[in-house]
């Protein structure tokens, strides 16, 4: 079997309060996403990666191919309303260029423009002998508050067993398109959807290091972290 990315990029950043799709946003000298996929590029044993861009899209060749000459990856006008349907989109764009139910997709968030490729080689060795797949995550070290719409605690939760869950997340083309299927646009995550169907994936720590740019601070400190 072969090891595929899928990029889903087809966002609007809401959160972000950029104007713009968050990830179209300048962080270190070129847009978030052209980060994202040289890291991926760097990663040999990914055969290829495929980045998925909504219908309307009218900046990816002009901001990110330019700001990486030589890029070699694919591109799909795929995505769609949520997050889900866009990867859905995508491995569909998988299939018709040639994947199998049995290759591996590993799909990456392009917010999460701080991916190194040790850490998706960690992903790979963990996961590619597994039964199941896995994601990248990280232990949470704070106390967990529950919230309420006035902005008091509710409840502490138990944080021992608790991770936050990052991305690349990797299953089997197959597994991850039937779990995601099933779930429909609740799924905010791939693992989400394949623990759905009774199977529980490996996590595998990285850093927290590898965070989803979202919110309007984060640009400066990842702009720090890409430039150190
Ligand atoms: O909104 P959120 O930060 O959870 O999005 C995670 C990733 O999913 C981002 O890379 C975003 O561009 C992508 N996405 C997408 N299609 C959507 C919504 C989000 O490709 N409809």
């Amino acid at each position: 079997p072969r090891c595929f990315a899928l990029v889903p990029a087809a966002g609007i950043g809401e959160r972000s309060g950029a104007g713009m799709p968050k990830q179209y946003v300048e962080i270190a000298g070129r847009p978030m996403l052209a980060h994202t996929l040289a890291a991926l590029a760097a990663v040999p044993r990914l055969v290829q990666t495929l980045v998925v861009l909504s219908p309307a899209d009218d900046r990816f060749e002009s901001t990110v191919l330019a700001a990486l000459p030589g890029y070699a990856g694919w591109v799909a006008r795929v995505g769609g309303a949520s997050r889900a349907e866009s990867v859905l989109g995508g491995l569909a764009e998988l299939r018709r260029r040639g994947a199998a139910d049995e290759d591996w997709v590993l799909v990456h968030d392009a917010a999460r423009c701080l991916l190194r490729p040790e850490w998706v080689d960690a992903l790979l060795d963990a996961c590619l002998p597994d039964a199941v797949g896995g994601l990248l995550a990280q232990p949470i070290a704070d106390t967990l508050k529950a919230g309420d719409a006035a902005g008091r605690v509710t409840a502490t939760i138990d944080r021992r067993d608790k991770w936050a869950a990052q991305t690349p997340q990797m299953f089997r083309l197959g597994l991850v398109e039937r779990a995601l299927r099933q779930m429909g646009a609740a799924a905010t995550d791939e693992a989400s959807a394949v623990e759905a169907l009774g199977l529980a994936p490996r996590l595998v720590r990285a850093s927290m290091a590898n965070f989803k740019v979202t919110w309007p601070e984060d640009f400066a400190l990842a702009a720090k972290l890409l430039a150190g």
